[in-house]
Parts: structure tokens; C-alpha cells; sequence
């Protein structure tokens, strides 16, 4: 049986957190560990220019998110993992792309709203990130895109481009369906905003130990529980909901209905069970990630031989574009 593919895209934060894993990255691992999927992920440093950056860190930060989606279970037998601006078609469909888009349309995107809000100049690869975003996903007909909540609107927008583009030129591309986990939106510890690295409100991947323990500790929790003698509510509490929810077994969850319900268990004692299990969970991601490192050639190997393949196949796409649109 053919499998369906799917595609997804992250950023070289240089610090994937537990937003990501949460969102994305263990809804790629399930789809992959379900057999019916392959997957194509690619790691998006075009998206990642649109901010100011240091370009002495962009290697480092590629491949330490290569060993980090490694590390979690991304291999050579069920993806190809690859770098964006190795596959120069991203590029030319982009623009393509670009022609069948209205700034309107664009102009809608709330990512687009927030990230510009405040500038005085707003870059225009900031605000047509949305249409690169689609033909990175289109340029290998992918009919599936495992993303968290925060991509959504920009998958409407990529459905909407491919109408367009298919209508006008005939139906090349599929249009693409994002598939949610259960996780889709995972809160920051300031448990007022969504976990972003640029908010300063994440946990990394790799935490562990005392810089872990010194992040939970920090982290909101039922506002309403003032008093260690409080009693608290689990489900209006951030901790419990965005963490202890995908890292605690359903035991520890009945445990802390009760402990914190009652008020015979405090916020301190409630994080110290988080942190025990997020290092069971995480822990084993962390020692393959520090061995990835030690062994870059591992993680080089992988991102160029994907590279190679995911050329052929955006090739493939452009022939049949340019002929569709009388380029060529
Ligand atoms: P990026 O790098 O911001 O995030 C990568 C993935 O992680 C998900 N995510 C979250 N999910 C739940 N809770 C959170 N707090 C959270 N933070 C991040 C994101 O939804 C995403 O799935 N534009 C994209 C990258 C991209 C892409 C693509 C994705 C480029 N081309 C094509 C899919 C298809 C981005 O900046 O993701």
C-alpha cells in the first residue's frame, strides 16, 4: 500500500521546546509510527531570515534542531529531513505562488499582525512568509500537514492560493489538510501566552536538572490559590493543564485532583512530580541529542541525502508547473 505523505516545517530557534514536541513534532512521530504516513520535514531557514538574525549562529542553530528532531525519532527510514534553502525550488514556487495572492488576503494573518505590531518598517519577507509557507508544503504535493494551532490560519490561506492557482492553470497541487494533535496549543510558564522561544517562556527539549527545576518553579499556576491552605482548582491551573496533562501518568493525575482540591498537597510538591516525570519522558531525547552532537556526520549525512531527494521531487513539481503556466 502507497503511504500518504505529509509535510511539516520547523525554525532553527537554535531551542526547540515543548510547545513544538507537543504540537508538532510528537503528531509527526505517531503519524510515522502508524506506518501509513512518510513524512518530508524540513527545517525552514528562509522563514527564519524574515527576523533580524546573527548569521554566525544559523549553522549551529540548524543543526542542533536536525539533532534535536533526530533525537526524538525523525530517522532515515521513515522521513526525509531536510535544510529549505538546500532545495532552491522553495524559492521559485514561491514567487509563482506570489502572482496568484492578494495582499488582502495576507494582510489577515494574525502572526503576520503580531509580529509587525510596533514597527515602524515591516519587512516584506515577514509578510509574505504565508505563500512561501505554501510552496514549501505544495512543492511536494503533500495532502497532509501535521502543525499545532498557530498554523491553521495559515493552512486557509494555502488552500485558498492552490484553488486559485489549480483554476487558473489546471489542478496541479493537492489542497493541503492540517492534522492536529491532541496537544494544540501548549501555554508559555507566564500561562498568558502560547510557548515561543521570542517570549522568553519556554521550556527546551534538552532541559533537565536545576535550569528545569529553576523554569517550573517560576511557573504560573491557579491564580486564584494564593495560601498553601487554598484549595485549588487543576483545570484553571496552567501547570496541570499544558504539562502534567502530556507528561504525567493518569495515577498522577488523580493524585493531584486530590492533593490540590483539598489543599493537602502545595504548588511546590505538584511541580516536583512534573519535573520527575518530564526528565523520565525527556531524559532519553536529551542523552541521544548530546550524542547526535558528538557525531555531526550522523545528522550532515541525513540532511544531504534528503536535500538530494527532495530536489528530484520539487523538480519533478516545477517542470510541471512552468509547462502548466506556459514557461516553458
Ligand atoms: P514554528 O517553527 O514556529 O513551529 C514549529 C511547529 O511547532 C508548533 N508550535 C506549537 N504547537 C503547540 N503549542 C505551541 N506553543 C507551539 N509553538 C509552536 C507550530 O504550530 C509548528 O507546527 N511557519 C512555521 C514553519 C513552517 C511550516 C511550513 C509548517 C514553514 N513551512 C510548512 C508546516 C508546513 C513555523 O514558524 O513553525
Amino acid at each position: 500500500m502507497r503511504k500518504k505523505r505529509f509535510f511539516s516545517g520547523i525554525q532553527p530557534t537554535g531551542e526547540i521546546h515543548i510547545g513544538n514536541y507537543l504540537g508538532a513534532i510528537k503528531n509527526w512521530l505517531n503519524l510515522l509510527e502508524s506506518g501509513e504516513y512518510e513524512g518530508i520535514i524540513s527545517i525552514v531557514d528562509y522563514h527564519a531570515i524574515t527576523m533580524p538574525y546573527e548569521k554566525k549562529e544559523m549553522q549551529d542553530r540548524i543543526r542542533k534542531c536536525a539533532a534535536t528532531l533526530m533525537a526524538c525519532g525523525v530517522n532515515p527510514d521513515n522521513s526525509l529531513l531536510f535544510v529549505q534553502s538546500q532545495v532552491p525550488q522553495h524559492t521559485e514556487l514561491s514567487w509563482i505562488l506570489t502572482c496568484s495572492s492578494n495582499m488582502g488576503e495576507l494582510e489577515r494573518m494574525t502572526q503576520y499582525k503580531d509580529k509587525s505590531k510596533g514597527s515602524e518598517s515591516i519587512g516584506v519577507g515577514l509578510f509574505s512568509y504565508p505563500i512561501l509557507q505554501t510552496a514549501d508544503i505544495v512543492l511536494y504535493k503533500a495532502p497532509f500537514v501535521p502543525v499545532g494551532e498557530d498554523q491553521i490560519q495559515h493552512l486557509e490561506l494555502a488552500r485558498e492560493i492552490v484553488r486559485r492557482f489549480n483554476k487558473r492553470f489546471g489542478k496541479v497541487f493537492p489542497e493541503p489538510k492540517p492534522i492536529l494533535g491532541e496537544a494544540k496549543r501548549i501555554m508559555g510558564l507566564d500561562g498568558g501566552s502560547k510557548m515561543s522561544k521570542s517570549l522568553g517562556n519556554s521550556i527546551s527539549l534538552t532541559d533537565s536538572g536545576k535550569p528545569l527545576w529553576k523554569k517550573l518553579a517560576s511557573a504560573k499556576t491557579d491564580e486564584k490559590r494564593k495560601l498553601r491552605t487554598d484549595p485549588g482548582v487543576p483545570e484553571d491551573c496552567n501547570v496541570y493543564n499544558s504539562y502534567h496533562l502530556y507528561f504525567s501518568s493518569s495515577e498522577d493525575h488523580n493524585k493531584i485532583q486530590e492533593g490540590c482540591t483539598s489543599a493537602s498537597m502545595g504548588c511546590v510538591d505538584c511541580k516536583k512530580i512534573l519535573l520527575a516525570n518530564m526528565e523520565k519522558s525527556l531524559g532519553p531525547i536529551a542523552e541521544r541529542y548530546q550524542e547526535l552532537m558528538e557525531t555531526p556526520q550522523q545528522i550532515d549525512d541525513f540532511l544531504q541525502k534528503s536535500a538530494i531527494k527532495c530536489r528530484e521531487i520539487a523538480e519533478e513539481t516545477m517542470q510541471e508547473v512552468r509547462q502548466k503556466m506556459g514557461l516553458r
